[in-house]
């Protein structure tokens, strides 16, 4: 008998499926593909004993011709003010790609599905999910999640990431992160670019400690509401004050959420998960290195 695991990771070449790959891959027993459109994912991310195919997950059904053990549902637009300029990928990503996803596991009865929800949806008092194509699409698919699981039994679980920082983190270009942003900017010794009025909060959790929560929430998790972040909050001009330095102010950005809210109740009672790593650290760390 085998102990074989049949693992379909979607995004698996962006900044946290690689991640969550290269851990996934480490045991012997489990056979992981990644579904990628490379839209924001790289083949420089790719890690080494992983199946790549590339593809759209709206054509899942004809791209995926093996029924996963679980599908580690990664492979979405994913950056907020950026979707203000692309509704369309947006739509096509997310909406209708995640429509494929759980039509895939609904008709090939996959035993699982992980989805990677976006803590927008929980921002300024619950007006977070409406505040970008971005937000409103994720939001709108942990309903949708939740709805396959009523009607058709679908098991799932839906982890919320909280502005994720750490190696392989986009550091240039439109795509780009806070925290990569502001790496690439004091390391090229220039002034760190501020969205007014600087004080939006955010909630940072680094990549090692999201993969820790992701590999738990798929192993004893079910349903939706685990929210994995710390319970530090920050504004982001205190980010920058963090990597210290010059600051040059931009002006404000449509969909840019001014608070966060975290619950951590169930992550904590059902996974025993807290975040590990400190946003401070890790720029202490960064600039010692520098
Ligand atoms: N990074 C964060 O702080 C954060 C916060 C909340 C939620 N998330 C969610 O986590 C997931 C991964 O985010 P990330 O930061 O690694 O971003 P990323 O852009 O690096 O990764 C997304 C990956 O999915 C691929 N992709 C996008 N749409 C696809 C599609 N339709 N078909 C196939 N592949 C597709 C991209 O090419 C990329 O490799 C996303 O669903 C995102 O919404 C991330």
């Amino acid at each position: 008998m085998t102990n074989t695991k049949k693992i379909l990771v979607t995004g698996g070449a962006g900044f946290i499926g690689s991640h969550l790959c290269e851990a996934l891959v480490k045991n012997p027993n489990n056979q992981v593909v990644s579904l990628d459109n490379y839209s924001t994912g790289r083949k420089e991310n790719h890690i080494l004993g992983v199946e790549y195919l590339e593809g759209e997950t709206r054509d899942i059904g004809r791209l995926i011709d093996f029924t996963p053990d679980i599908i580690y549902h990664l492979g979405e637009y994913s950056r907020t003010s950026e979707s203000f300029r692309e509704p369309e990928k947006t739509w096509l990503f997310n909406v209708e790609g995640t429509f494929r996803v759980l039509e895939f596991c609904r008709t090939r009865k996959v035993p699982k599905i992980l989805y990677a929800g976006s803590s927008t949806k929980l921002a300024d008092g619950g007006d977070g999910r409406n505040q970008s194509p971005y937000a409103w699409s994720k939001a709108t698919n942990t309903e949708l999640i939740q709805r396959y699981g009523e009607w058709y039994g679908l098991p799932y679980v839906t982890v919320y990431f909280y502005n994720v920082y750490g190696t392989r983190e986009i550091q240039d270009g439109p795509y780009a992160t806070l925290i990569g942003i502001f790496k690439r900017l004091r390391k090229e010794g220039k002034p760190l670019t501020l969205v007014s009025p600087g004080t939006q909060y955010r909630s940072f959790t680094h990549v090692d400690d999201i993969v820790r929560g992701i590999l738990a929430a798929a192993e004893k998790g079910s349903g939706d509401g685990y929210c994995l972040g710390p319970r530090e909050m920050y504004t982001i001009k205190d980010v920058a004050e963090f990597f210290g330095g010059e600051i040059e102010w931009l002006p404000e950005k449509p969909g840019d959420r001014k608070t966060v809210a975290i619950d951590l109740s169930k992550t904590e009672e059902e996974l025993s998960w807290k975040a590990s790593i400190r946003l401070e650290d890790h720029i202490r760390d960064f600039l010692r290195d520098l």
